[in-house]
């Protein structure tokens, strides 16, 4: 089965609540949640109190994708708050295993994300130890980007690498995605499809369903 995660990213600020029950209606049930720190990527987003007030009045599945310097410090707050899966950048820090084990820990799915310049064959060595790999489709800390062709490839080695391995691991695009190459990263490997602008720009309703279509 293929999950569609709305980026909140691109939702209008002023109603966030109602932007996260916009998707719920249309049977929705991951939300992706970015955080951006200014260090790991130019822009500043939200946090902890952004997500533990969302938490406390939805059941979505919280994909929390944190593009933070040194993740290690925060993921204890980020579990408490709400997360239901922590992913985070293998560029960010040198303690790429600690990281996975604080997470599982902690009780939540652990998800390892590498931006377009990071090689596919960077996330084998932790491919037993996670739940979900996210390849990004653009370079993280901006939505309404277009997705970058050469990022389809590494979701491809990175399935190649799942099934050789005999694992079940998810994995996420999130970036640039659109009615017009949803299909092209489903064909490529990806199950977990993130999408800001393509959900939240116009009707949330008939965005929601014509992804859902193209994703199959
Ligand atoms: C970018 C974020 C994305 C962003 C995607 O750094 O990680 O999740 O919200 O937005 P779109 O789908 O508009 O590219
Ligand atoms: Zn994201």
């Amino acid at each position: 089965m293929n999950i569609l995660a709305p980026s909140i990213l691109s939702a209008d600020f002023w109603n966030l609540g109602e932007a996260v029950r916009q998707v719920e209606q249309e049977n929705i049930r991951w939300l992706h949640i970015d955080v951006m720190d200014g260090m790991f990527v130019p822009s500043i987003s939200y946090g902890m109190p952004v997500i533990q007030g969302l938490r406390r009045r939805t059941e979505l599945f919280f994909d929390v994708h944190l593009m933070i310097e040194r993740p290690e410090r925060y993921i204890r707050e980020f579990a408490e708050c709400g997360a239901d899966l922590i992913n985070f950048h293998i560029e960010a820090t040198e303690r790429v295993e600690e990281t996975i084990a604080m997470i599982r820990a902690l009780g939540r799915k652990v998800g390892i994300t590498i931006k377009p310049q990071t090689s596919a064959a960077a996330v084998e060595p932790y491919l037993e130890l996670v739940d979900m790999v996210l390849v990004m489709t653009v370079e993280p800390g901006f939505g309404g980007q277009r997705l970058m062709p050469h990022c389809l490839d590494k979701v491809s080695e990175v399935r190649a690498m799942t099934r050789a391995k005999g694992l079940s691991v998810d994995i996420e695009v999130d970036g640039g995605i659109c009615v017009d190459n949803v299909a092209d990263a489903v064909l490529a490997g990806a199950n977990v499809i993130v999408a800001g602008s393509a959900v939240y720009k116009g009707d949330v309703c008939s965005n929601v369903q014509t992804l859902l279509a193209k994703m199959g």
